[in-house]
């Protein structure tokens, strides 16, 4: 049912803990399964993310996802961070069951909420990233579950 690529990333999970004074911090949760996570991001002057964090409190798939997320986005820009959609996370883990695709958009969100922050401690505004949403049941269809 899951990927090797899947188990490896839950029994695995890169980039787990937490960083002290991040210069992003986003929490996002799903309501109608109780998931949450949380991803930290150390951002330097130039705007590019020298390190990642998180923490899920979730399934199997919101590990793993949360998981390639930080992996992905690790020494990127902002900008190219914010191109790192559901559908890549998934693509990079050879994807999950259809009833798992929520998990991957909680990392999405995640990601976008952890730079929402970044840009308002820093008055800037980034291109093309819309206000994330604290609980995701509110964009998931409900034939996703
Ligand atoms: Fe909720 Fe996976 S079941 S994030």
């Amino acid at each position: 049912m899951y990927s090797e690529k899947v188990m490896d990333h839950f029994n695995h999970p890169r980039n787990v803990g937490e960083i002290e004074n991040a210069s992003g911090v986003g929490t996002v949760g799903n309501a109608k399964c109780g998931d949450i996570m949380r991803m930290y991001f150390d951002i330097d002057e130039q705007g590019v993310i020298q390190d990642v964090k998180f923490k899920t409190f979730g399934c199997g798939a919101a590990v793993a996802t949360s998981s390639m997320a930080t992996e992905l986005v690790k020494g990127k820009t902002v900008q190219e961070a914010l191109k790192v959609t559901n559908q890549a996370v998934m693509e990079a883990l050879d994807g999950l069951p259809p009833v798992k695709v929520h998990c991957s958009l909680l990392a999405e969100e995640a990601i976008h909420a952890a730079l929402w922050d970044y840009a308002k401690k820093n008055n800037l505004v980034i291109e093309g990233l819309e206000k994330p949403v604290n609980d995701i049941a509110e964009i998931v269809e409900e034939e996703e579950y």
